[in-house]
């Protein structure tokens, strides 16, 4: 089984974005178990918040990538810049009368972009991502009082973890431009099929359409052509089984979520893992 660095500093790093469909819960209790004993280099297509990434730290070439324009830029901002992202931090209150403020504003420079995400997701409600048909972030002030806006010890760990890192913003499929034999990849896209309701989840202004699982199921069986290692999360579904059919084992995970903040949404919920490791 894949053994986790030493505990320096630098490994105390921890996901700093609270993150809808974060992974946290299967690092926790799973994720150990379907790890390779060996890679090489890895890959996270589907970034969001990182649980898994931060949770393995690998330390051979690494490859994260998001479609989110404005968390790329964060986690860039972060490798690069991040004095000045905490910097620009400390000047942000957490008031209703700030919040809309700071989510009204446009910044100029990319370290304060950064540090206007990290500041609305950690106050906003709930922590979304949501944007308008403008891109326009529109997301409640969430009434977090006991939050800390700048956990500044972090981001520098964080910084030190991802000296090095590729880091882009680009969609799912462009991994096939880097992916070789024998690395690894972790895949964690939005879940098209959602749950009893049929409550899509989102996470941009584009929703991840069936068309979306449809390049996934043909990135996996590229995947396994190649002979590089993958692990899936995706929605308990049986449209999921079925186009995902022979390209991987299916273990059934439940967990319980409340994600998106919507009433409705809260419960216990059954994910898959599809997995071409033995
Ligand atoms: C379930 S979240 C990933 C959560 C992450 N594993 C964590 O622990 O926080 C899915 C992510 O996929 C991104 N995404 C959506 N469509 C995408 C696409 N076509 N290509 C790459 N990323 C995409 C979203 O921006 C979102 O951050």
């Amino acid at each position: 089984m894949l053994q986790p660095p030493p505990d320096t500093d630098v490994c105390k790093a921890k996901p700093f974005l609270r993150w809808t469909g974060s992974k946290s819960w299967l690092v926790k209790e799973h994720i150990t178990k379907f790890l390779p004993k060996k890679f090489n280099d890895y890959h996270e297509p589907f970034l969001g918040g990182g649980a898994v990434f931060f949770h393995i730290r690998p330390q051979k070439n690494v490859y994260l990538s998001d479609l989110n324009s404005d968390l790329i830029t964060t986690y860039v901002q972060i490798r690069d810049n991040v004095e000045k992202v905490i910097e620009a931090l400390r000047l942000y209150r957490n008031t209703e009368e700030d919040y809309y403020q700071i989510r009204a504003m446009t910044n100029k420079t990319d370290h304060c972009k950064a540090a206007r995400f990290i500041y609305l997701n950690r106050t906003s409600f709930n922590g979304i991502y949501r944007v308008n048909d403008k891109g326009q972030y529109n997301v409640p002030y969430g009434k977090r009082e006991a939050v800390d806006i700048l956990t500044a010890d972090n981001l520098r760990s964080v910084s030190e973890i991802l000296k090095g890192k590729n880091i882009f913003c680009e969609s799912f499929t462009a991994i096939k431009k880097t992916v070789s034999k024998n690395d690894l990849v972790y895949l964690d896209p939005p879940y098209t099929v959602a749950h009893e309701n049929n409550g899509f989840i989102e996470y941009n202004s584009k929703l991840f359409s069936w068309d979306d699982q449809h390049k996934l199921a043909e990135l996996l069986n590229y995947l396994n052509k190649i002979g590089a290692q993958f692990i899936l999360s995706n929605a308990e579904h049986l449209a999921i089984r079925k186009l995902f059919k022979g390209l991987g084992d299916f273990y059934s995970l439940s967990r319980y979520s409340k994600v998106g903040g919507r009433n409705k949404t809260r419960g216990v919920f059954n994910e898959v893992i599809i997995t071409n490791i033995k």
